[in-house]
């Protein structure tokens, strides 16, 4: 998973659409080998990073990859759902997901949850590109409408898709945020055009 061309362009993208500064706290839901965990590592100085994943064959994946900073206590990966959190004693300024959401059995649930561990000026980005075989930028766009229905639903104000267009199949990345003044709208129509 770790070495496809595609796994590694929608992560690192969805990280710099997320504008980490370095003291920023953020959480990844389901970071499976944990690159953007490795990504997010190396642009964290004071801040903190959490991933969670329910696999355990992931989880020391992660740790394997990731397993300086974990020494260093800058990132800790934890097993576990996205349906039953932990408690985490501090709020967070980035909440996001790379190709997780698909496996959500209540994503508006899991949206809800994760609004109440934001900061109040925190944005969570959902990124998702369909895998499927005959996967299409029509299924990119369907998900990212979901996903910004599921957002809004979850008490998201902001809401704004973006688009990454690679092979095999684009990727989008909802972005939400309950504050103005970051740079989103809601239910954005920056919608790749219909072929
Ligand atoms: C398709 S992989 C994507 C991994 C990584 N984000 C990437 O883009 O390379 C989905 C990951 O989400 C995790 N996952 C799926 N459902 C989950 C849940 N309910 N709670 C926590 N992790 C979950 C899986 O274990 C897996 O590591």
């Amino acid at each position: 998973m770790a070495s496809r061309s595609s796994n590694r362009e929608r992560n690192r993208w969805t990280i710099d659409l997320l504008n980490i500064r370095p003291s920023d706290r953020v959480l990844e839901i389901g970071f499976g080998p944990g690159l953007a965990i490795e990504w997010l590592s190396e642009r964290i100085v004071s801040g903190h990073v959490v991933g969670i994943d329910h696999s355990g064959v992931m989880v020391r994946q992660a740790i394997e990859r990731n397993a300086t900073a974990v020494k260093q206590g800058k990132v800790e990966l934890i097993a576990g759902s996205v349906s039953a959190l932990p408690r985490f004693e501090e709020p967070f300024d980035r909440i996001f997901s790379v190709n997780a959401v698909q496996f959500w059995s209540n994503p508006v649930d899991v949206f809800s949850n994760l609004r109440s561990l934001l900061k109040p000026d925190g944005i969570v980005a959902t990124s998702y590109q369909p895998r499927h075989s005959g996967a299409k930028d029509q299924h990119t766009r369907a998900m990212g409408e979901r996903i910004a229905g599921q957002l809004y639903k979850a008490g998201f104000l902001h809401i704004k898709q973006e688009f990454l267009q690679i092979r095999p199949v684009s990727v989008v990345c909802v972005i939400a945020s309950t504050k103005q003044g970051i740079k989103t709208s809601v239910l954005s129509t920056s919608l790749p055009s219909t072929p």
